[in-house]
């Protein structure tokens, strides 16, 4: 792997540093490479555990893995950068099932996929890094090309996906229903998962938006998701969170006015400082939406919405961009305005949601189920990091040998914005290409560092 990097490190130097890094084309491949995995042989290993209690520490390994082969239509990338997303906490707590029941099923459909079907599943949703390989049939990637890779992955053999590639009934996020994802030193993908590295960005700050970024691009701005439009006002829960604080960018950047939903004070700071003039602390207003278990707490709601009201001048949000599902959900739809939309994508608290319904259908509200987002839309999203119009919320960047630690933090909800990874990047800060463009959004950039 050394050879590889070594490589990419005298790009950094270069004058030009894409042509430096074409001659990755005749390095051979390793054989093996380190991943961070998790284990079939441990998925009982938290069994009669709280899901809270279980600790990502424990499951996830640095083990090194053969490298698969590179079929038709893939890439092999050598991953400079990775970062967490709550998918892998999921999978290293193996909630609500483990992901080994994903990786078989996907292993059925054809001799190519078989590769995917492993005693290990190497996880991980984002990276950024550098082309190594391509396999047959691919004329857009060439090795050398500095990329980021997005997180669908479809086979689009079915008609059913060619309107809209999430609608494939092939459907699958890389790195968490497939193998060989990006919490890696390699990583196998589709080429059409590839989009380019934006040029102003370090290797760490291009790989945290991908699949945050685009899922809440579909949910909030897409003709598929809530079509959001300008002076629209946008209930965000999480608001600082990994969706939250692209969503909150979406907003501000068309034009819509964001109610942000955090719960701390350090939280309310970063959303101000994104520009959304209207922030609830849910914890120091001390919302309780449940009284018990089992029963919901109505004139909680009404305090939340008259709440939103009191910040807005007295309008119900247009849209509400939902994640946390079971605790928030009710309260969600009673919030929305008369023909507003509540759109989700996610159930973080629970997935038996409880809402009611004649606040939905007397007041014609809606509700959108949305997840992740198709090329055109994580192409689209990607574009707007590149143009410096949506910003990174990366707030700190791991070695690889702690992920465990990095998915800990955000499975325990004591990060900000997104954690990092570095992979083969040695250290932060590296694969800038456009300085002087950068500098103009410097302070955007770092806005979640070290907090
Ligand atoms: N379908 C998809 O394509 C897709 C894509 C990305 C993520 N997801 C899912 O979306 C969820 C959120 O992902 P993320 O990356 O944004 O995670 P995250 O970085 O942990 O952010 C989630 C935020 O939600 C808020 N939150 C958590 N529990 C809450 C509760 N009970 N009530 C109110 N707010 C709560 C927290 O903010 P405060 O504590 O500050 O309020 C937290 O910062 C996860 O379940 C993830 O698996 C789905």
């Amino acid at each position: 792997m050394q050879h590889i990097l070594e490589a990419i490190m005298q790009a950094e130097g270069a004058a030009n540093p894409s042509a430096a890094l074409a001659s990755i084309a005749g390095l051979p491949i390793p054989e093996s490479y380190r991943g961070m995995v998790v284990r079939a042989d441990e998925t009982a290993m938290f069994d009669g555990m709280e899901a809270r209690d279980k600790d990502p520490r424990k499951s996830l390994h640095l083990q090194e893995v053969p490298t698969p082969e590179v079929g038709p239509g893939e890439a092999l990338v050598a991953v400079m950068a990775s970062a967490i997303n709550y998918n892998t906490v999921w999978t290293s707590i193996f909630e609500p099932l483990s992901t080994f029941a994903f990786l078989k099923r996907y292993g059925r459909v054809s001799d190519l996929t078989k590769r995917h079907d492993l005693p290990y599943h190497v996880v991980g949703s984002d990276a950024a890094g550098v082309v190594l390989r391509v396999g047959a049939g691919v004329t857009k990637w060439k090795p050398g090309d500095q990329v980021v890779a997005h997180c669908l992955s479809v086979e689009l053999e079915d008609a059913a996906g060619h309107d809209d590639t999430m609608m494939d009934p092939q459907q699958r996020i890389w790195g968490f229903e497939t193998n060989f994802g990006g919490l890696a030193e390699l990583a196998l993908v589709k080429t059409n998962q590839l989009m380019p590295k934006p040029d102003h960005l370090s290797w760490e700050e291009a790989a945290c938006p991908g699949l945050v970024n685009s899922t809440a691009y579909r949910q909030l701005v897409s003709h598929h998701g809530a079509q959001m439009k300008q002076g629209d006002t946008v209930l965000i829960w999480g608001a600082s969170g990994g969706l939250g604080s692209y969503a909150t960018q979406f907003a501000l950047n068309g034009g819509a006015q964001p109610v942000c939903v955090v719960s701390s004070p350090e939280k309310a700071e970063l959303c101000r400082s994104m520009g959304a003039d209207f922030v609830i602390d849910r914890a120091a207003e001390d919302f309780r939406f449940w009284r018990d278990e089992h029963t919901q707490d109505t004139a909680e709601w009404k305090r939340f919405g008259e709440r939103i009201r009191d910040l807005t001048g007295g309008d119900d949000p247009d849209i509400v961009f939902e994640h946390p599902g079971r605790e928030t959900f009710g309260v969600s739809v009673f919030v929305a305005k008369r023909g507003g939309t509540v759109v989700t994508c996610a159930s973080t608290s629970g997935y038996l949601h409880q809402y009611d319904n004649r606040y939905l259908w007397m007041n014609l509200k809606r509700i959108i189920g949305s997840h992740f987002a198709n090329y055109r839309e994580a192409w689209e999203a990607n574009r707007l990091v590149a143009r410096g119009r949506i910003h990174p919320t990366l707030s700190k960047a791991y070695p690889l040998e702690q992920t465990g630690q990095a998915a800990y933090e955000v499975h325990r909800n004591a990060h900000q914005g997104k954690v990092g990874v570095l992979c083969l990047a040695p250290e932060e800060g590296l694969g800038v290409r456009a300085p002087e463009f950068r500098a103009r959004h410097e302070r955007a950039i770092n806005r979640f560092r070290g907090r």
